[in-house]
């Protein structure tokens, strides 16, 4: 995973088994930068009090009422292009 700040929102992007993922950057809980967290299959784990993410819906496991923004995300020509639409 790794940060990135396109127009200065904070975006995690993270790649699993060849796809893709773009999400806000900052943990729902308590802000914490989640490019620091681990991945667990699709998973991404805070690294500050381990609430977990689905990277492709950005739903919190433990409560889908809470989770986070999901940008659509691709690579071309070398580049990787999020929509922040
Ligand atoms: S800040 Fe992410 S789990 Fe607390």
């Amino acid at each position: 995973m790794t940060a990135v700040y396109p127009l200065g929102l904070n975006i995690v992007l993270a790649r699993v088994d060849g796809a893709l993922y773009a999400l806000a950057g900052a943990c729902a809980h308590m802000g914490c930068p989640l490019y620091m967290g681990t991945l667990d299959g699709f998973s991404l784990v805070c690294p500050c009090h381990d609430w977990r993410f689905d990277i492709r819906t950005g739903r919190f496991r433990a409560s889908h009422e809470l989770g986070l923004r999901t940008y659509p995300v691709k690579a071309e020509n070398g580049k990787i292009l999020v929509n922040l639409a």
